[in-house]
């Protein structure tokens, strides 16, 4: 038998009982995905598990997404999120796979990037520093809920370019290779997704949201701000402190996250994700 414990207010759960070393039975997996599509992101803790098992876990939920070039993992079903290299040595801050975490302190929502983005990423806590490193998630559909109307409709209809040559700019303006920038050229993505009635709607932006479709660089870009300096409020976040093999599932198309920083060159960090493909776009074909 599992349960659901809230974590915040708005968003956010524990599940408690549950053993991933063992089958998920059809019934249980019922109540997860019922947890999941209300709650957002979802805490596993103490799931002493290997890639395999979690890749197992992952593709209840789904078809996993194969990681893309330039990212530790490329062409597997994992993302490996280290500051150590294959012999668990620190590497120095200015590696790429640094700088691609460090890219990961900007909100943001996992592939946004892609024509169809990812439904949910799975990340499991291999090994953590004594300090910092946190997660921290907002929930966008408690912030679309709570937008003035001005802002609602100034997101209304909205399509936003993502790209993610542009966020990796903001890191270094060389992180991104030529190999990189065409596997993924920048894609358009509704700005407000709507989840049905029983859920209401999300505001879907982060760090590879660079233009407004219709408005001007500058213009777009002040838009894109002002929702995200209204939507980043603390009321509206959930910070994950990491147990060791805590395990989180969190569901991209309702909220966007980020890592917070630690003693990088000293301390060791080893997260590993799976991340679940979506299956419908943030578009209407139509439109
Ligand atoms: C991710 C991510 C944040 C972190 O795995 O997609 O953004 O704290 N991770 O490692
Ligand atoms: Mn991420």
């Amino acid at each position: 038998m599992i349960t659901i414990k809230q974590l915040h207010p708005l968003f956010a759960a524990e599940v408690v009982g549950l053993d991933l070393s063992r089958a998920v039975s059809d019934s249980d997996f019922q109540t997860i995905e019922d947890a999941f599509r209300h709650q957002s992101v979802l805490v596993f803790r103490n799931q002493q598990i290997d890639d395999d098992q979690q890749i197992t876990f992952s593709e209840r939920f789904g078809e996993l997404e194969t990681t893309k070039v330039g990212t530790v993992g490329a062409g597997s079903k994992l993302v490996i999120l280290s500051n150590m290299n294959e012999d668990g040595v620190v590497v120095p801050p200015t590696d790429k796979q640094v700088l691609n975490n460090r890219a990961n302190r900007l909100w943001h929502a996992d592939s946004s990037f892609k024509a169809m983005p990812a439904k949910a990423s799975m990340l499991s806590a291999r090994v953590i520093p004594s300090k910092g490193g946190d997660t921290e998630f907002i929930s966008m559909r408690a912030v679309y809920a709570a937008l003035p109307e001005d802002l609602k409709k100034a997101a209304e209809n909205k399509v936003v370019i993502h790209d993610y040559a542009y966020s990796r700019s903001k890191i270094d303006p060389n992180l991104v290779t030529d190999e990189e920038r065409a596997a993924v050229p920048p894609v358009r993505q509704a700005m407000v997704i709507d989840h049905g009635p029983e859920l209401g709607k999300s505001l879907y932006l982060g760090a590879h949201a660079a233009r407004v479709e219709g408005m001007g660089e500058a213009e777009g870009r002040a838009l894109i701000d002002e929702l995200m300096a209204f939507a980043t409020q603390p009321r509206f976040a959930y910070t994950h402190k990491w147990q060791p093999h805590d395990l989180l599932l969190w569901d991209n198309r309702s909220v966007v996250h980020r890592a917070t920083p630690f003693e990088s060159s000293t301390e060791k960090r080893l997260m590993v994700r799976t991340t679940i493909a979506g299956d419908v776009p943030t578009l209407a074909a139509a439109a």
